[in-house]
């Protein structure tokens, strides 16, 4: 790639565009501050930067290290959170420094999808890709500076990243910059943890925000935001609205209702309804105070990164954009001309119970301090209004602030790949914020029973270490490693493959029947994974020439861009294995091998059918249903093995596979107690009273003893 070949290149549209977006950057809070900021970065090996959210921080301040020489020799990284923040960043920085994105300066690397090549300098990325990366490279040596950015979000992989990056100041005492970025205003935590680093502002521009709460709490929130955003456009003046929801389908839902209520809205200002038929033309508008049409936009994670970029163009005259988001608009993404805010009050995430030894992902309140950076978007160019969904005496009531999420979620991965970085002491391990002991010891015992650890507490060679460096949970990675002898490594990889990617089935609203007729080719009698892999197959066996792909796509209800993003995956765990000296051997059409190997890996997720009909996780005890989107739903099968559990009004089994009782203490012996399997292979249609619980889980006896002594440091 030739560096100059863009500049000498370019075509005037795009030397224009140049133009436009350096006088935006010129105009950004961070700007101002960049000598400032890089003179500090100069004199401090760290550095905590706090700046309210847009202000200009993650755009911004990477390229003012590089462009003051800062990562000489190496490369900048900057850590993000979320997946579609660490990619529209990266375009939008490769569009203001005119480089190709990928093949230019500026490039991002996320799971499953690397666009970095040797001229990169400037790397987005997720905090789990540079946590992977430090597997390989423990002291990081390929960066010279790290930018942890969106720290207040307090991932697991951050808070990870917190710890060794820590020591690798240490180790690279003159070679190496940590810059710490976070978009609350309370330092102390980060400043305290790196021994008193120097913390920097960022002067941001806030304007004051109307708070408004309602009155009495509401029966529905989403029935109540969908209100309040049309109530805002009838009685609101110019600005888009941005509306924070908890998950895609609630999101989609609510367009679908928001648009079809909006065009039955009486035009603004014109009493009788005759106007509506079109003519009047925007002054008309302009006299009545307020946009005409209604422009609805989701964003979310799963959306093709094309819908996702709507999101930042302005709105057309005479249109009020109401943007319809999770969490992502809360401080990863700044969209402009936002004035109004409709905060639902709920976030759905993703949290690990140590009873139910499973990640959960679950509707729960917001924090008070994400409550405030929600209210925060409406007042960033104007002064701006915030509609509270709920009372004031509610929002007292919620905790202050976010709990960390290494506190609440799942933490085999990381325990896991602290072990590989050498780190043996876990429980010791320099957090932040320890997380709590039981989900630690939970987690050495789950490594233990998926061989990955011995009872010494060490990684297992090989396993362990490959189970490290297969870039999916342990549990999916011990499926792969389990099909590798039982012969079925090319249907595990197509499974595991499909789990791994974002939604497959479509069912848009208007076809619903003709969109389940098309999937029903594909049901299986033996559950979920055998029906991913059936669409996996006959999407592989489609030429990739002509779009047939594509068609083939529509025609079937399938989502095509996680079918592509299947195919990625696929093709990378497949060298993967090929690399660990795995087997590639396929089962054909005898799904027995396969579903032997999905209960190596997901015996943790193992339920029994009760005799009342309903089933328990056999491991924990916990009550829980198949869930209504498995084609097992109402076939009671007597035993499954389930992706994971999904709490709505209840606990849900997703994607879930019919398996024997039987195979559980054969291939996981050290899990369960023998002789309530061989009950249970006896009488396999039939629970009997005795054994209505099912299996017993019983404690690995071999429980690393030692690591529980180790706590507190
Ligand atoms: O990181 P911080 O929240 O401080 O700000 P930023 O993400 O660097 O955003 C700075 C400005 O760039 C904001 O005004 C965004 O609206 C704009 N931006 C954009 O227009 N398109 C993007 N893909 C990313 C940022
Ligand atoms: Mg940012």
């Amino acid at each position: 790639m030739g560096k100059g070949r863009q500049a000498a290149e370019e075509p005037e549209g795009r030397a224009a565009k140049r133009q436009r977006l350096d006088a935006e950057r010129r105009r950004l809070p961070a700007w101002s501050a960049r000598e400032k900021l890089v003179e500090l970065v100069r004199q401090n090996q760290v550095l905590i930067v706090i700046g309210e959210t847009g202000s200009g921080k993650t755009t911004q301040i990477p390229r003012f290290l590089y462009d003051a020489g800062l990562a000489k020799g190496g490369l900048v990284a900057c850590t993000q959170p979320r997946r579609v923040a660490a990619v529209t960043v990266a375009q939008r920085v490769a569009e203001e420094m005119g480089t190709e994105l990928g093949a230019g300066k500026v490039g991002y690397s996320i799971r499953f999808d690397d666009r970095t090549s040797p001229n990169t300098r400037i790397k987005y990325m997720t905090d789990g890709m540079l946590l992977r990366e430090a597997l390989v490279d423990p002291l990081l040596s390929r960066y010279k500076v790290v930018v942890l950015d969106e720290a207040h979000e307090r991932t697991v992989s951050t808070d990870v990243l917190f710890g060794l990056l820590k020591n690798v100041c240490r180790q690279r005492r003159d070679d190496f910059r940590l810059v710490v970025m976070s978009a609350t205003l309370d330092a102390a935590a980060f400043t305290r943890y790196f021994d008193g680093a120097q913390a920097a502002y960022v002067q941001g521009r806030q304007f004051p925000v109307e708070v408004m709460y309602t009155a009495a709490p509401e029966d529905s929130y989403l029935d109540a935001a969908i209100a309040a955003a049309l109530q805002v456009h009838c009685d609101e003046g110019p600005g888009d609205i941005l509306v924070f929801l908890t998950g895609q389908d609630e999101i989609e839902s609510c367009a679908r209702l928001i648009t079809e209520r909006a065009a039955a809205l009486p035009p603004p200002e014109v009493a009788n309804g005759a106007a509506r038929d079109g003519g009047e033309d925007e002054e008309d508008e302009q006299a009545a105070g307020r946009p005409r049409e209604l422009l609805v936009l989701p964003i979310y994670a799963a959306l093709p990164p094309e819908q996702q970029l709507k999101v930042f163009q302005p709105a057309p005259p005479g249109t009020r954009k109401v943007i319809l988001a999770t969490n992502i608009a809360e401080t990863s993404i700044t969209i402009a001309g936002v004035r109004y805010v409709i905060d639902t009050g709920f976030v759905k995430s993703r949290s690990y119970s140590p009873r139910l030894g499973a990640d959960c992902l679950q509707v729960a309140p917001v924090s008070q301090a994400q409550a405030r950076q929600r209210s925060g978007r409406a007042g960033r160019e104007a002064p701006g209004k915030a509609f509270r969904l709920y009372t004031e005496a509610s929002f007292r009531q919620l905790p202050p602030a976010t709990v960390p999420e290494i506190q609440r979620t799942n933490l085999a991965s990381t325990v896991l790949q602290l072990k590989a970085l050498g780190i043996h002491d876990v429980l010791g391990f320099d957090f932040m914020d320890p997380p709590p002991r039981p989900a630690l010891l939970r987690s050495l015992e789950l490594l233990l029973a998926l061989g990955a650890l011995d009872s010494q507490g060490n990684l297992t060679k090989p396993t362990g270490g490959w189970l490290a460096r297969l870039p999916v949970e342990p549990m999916y990675g011990r499926v792969l490693l389990a099909s590798g002898q039982m012969g079925c490594s090319e249907e595990a990889l197509a499974v595991v493959a499909m789990v791994s990617t974002d939604v497959v089935f479509h069912q848009p609203r208007e076809k619903r029947e003709e969109a389940a007729e098309a999937h029903a080719r594909f049901r299986s009698r033996e559950g979920d994974h055998l029906m991913l892999l059936a669409v996996f197959r006959a999407y592989s066996g489609v030429t990739r020439k002509g779009g047939e792909r594509g068609a083939w796509c529509r025609s079937h209800f399938v989502n095509p861009r996680a079918m592509r993003k299947a195919i990625d995956i696929h093709t990378q765990l497949k060298e993967h294995l090929q690399a660990l000296g795995i087997p590639l051997r396929s089962c054909g059409e005898d799904s027995l091998p396969l579903r032997r190997a999905l209960v190596a890996g997901l015996f943790p997720h193992a339920a029994k059918r009760q005799l009342d009909g309903s089933y328990k996780v056999i491991a924990t005890g916990q009550a829980v249903a198949i869930h209504p989107s498995s084609v097992l739903a109402g076939k009671k099968p007597e035993c499954i093995v389930f992706n994971e559990l999904v709490r709505t009004t209840k606990q849900y089994a997703r994607d879930a596979t019919v398996i024997e009782a039987s195979w559980l203490p054969e291939l996981a012996p050290a899990y369960f107690a023998r002789q309530h399997a061989n009950a249970g292979q006896q009488q396999p249609q039939q629970a009997q009273p005795q054994h209505a619980n099912g299996l017993q889980h019983r404690q690995p006896q071999q429980r690393p003893q030692q690591h529980a002594q180790q706590n507190g440091r």
